[in-house]
């Protein structure tokens, strides 16, 4: 057992209209009042427009809000991004990062997530970098060369284990149903903490929470978590749902 705390995330995509997501983030927060608690961290990514919200329904929870991309920049003319300092600003701790599906719908390059995760960094926020194979790449026999790549060319300048965390999401596994063992899930974990070595040194590796995301449910959540090297999950689908993004949070 590592000592690196759980971190069970919820990436809500863009999914929710304004009632139903503050009630589903009221429905979370009661939760927490009611106990008992799971003592992990858990995060909550909705939207852009829904941050402030969904904060204030979380507001009596320990319940960290989130965020699912920023630009680069600081500020200025870039018409519909939003700027990490935003962000901190509306109380987001954290923000997802080189997600697969931002990699594909918007052509995002691991220096373009490097850029990102770099700005996520100066604006006090703990940037969670995504990394992943597809199904063909993992077919083929590429899976370490493609996320070990990944890591190393998206992973910030002054990466610390406060301030990052790596979620490997197999992009055959996100939103199939299809999840990946805990053998082939444990052999990438591994893999990614062996290079974090190289590329932060050994203790900096050891404290750093690397997650798991792709079909996490409630009834394969505790066989993940219980795996050396997964420290948290990244949630899609099943957090969308109060009982099951809790019922996740609890196990194992
Ligand atoms: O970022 C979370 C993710 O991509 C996994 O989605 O729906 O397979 O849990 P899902």
């Amino acid at each position: 057992m590592s000592n690196r705390r759980i971190l069970i995330a919820g990436n809500w995509k863009m999914n929710g209209l304004l009632a139903d997501s503050v009630a589903l983030g009221r429905d979370l927060a009661a939760r927490w009042a009611a106990g008992p608690r799971p003592d992990r961290d858990l995060l909550i990514c909705p939207p852009f427009p829904l941050i402030a919200p969904v904060a204030a329904a979380l507001a009596k929870s320990e319940i960290e809000i989130g965020a699912q991309d920023c630009h680069p920049a600081p500020s200025g003319a870039h018409t519909g991004d939003v700027a990490a300092p935003l962000l901190a600003d509306l109380g987001c701790g954290a923000v997802i990062l080189g997600h697969s599906e931002r990699r594909a719908d918007h052509g995002e390059s691991d220096a373009l997530v490097k850029a990102k995760a770099e700005a996520a960094l100066s604006a006090g926020l703990t940037a969670i970098v995504c990394v992943g194979e597809t199904l063909a790449e993992r077919e083929a026999g590429h899976t370490l060369d493609v996320t070990l790549g990944q890591l190393r060319g998206s992973l910030p300048d002054g990466a610390n284990p406060a301030t990052v965390v790596i979620a490997y999401e197999p992009v055959w596994a996100i939103g199939t149903g299809r999840v990946a063992t805990p053998a082939q899930a444990q052999e990438v974990h591994a893999a990614l903490r062996a290079e974090l070595i190289e590329l932060l040194g050994e203790s900096a590796a050891a404290a750093t929470r690397i997650l798991y995301g792709g079909s996490m449910k409630p009834d394969n959540a505790a066989d993940l978590l219980a795996l050396p090297d997964v420290d948290g999950g990244l949630i899609g689908g099943a957090s969308l749902k109060a009982a099951d993004f809790w019922a996740i949070a609890c196990a194992g």
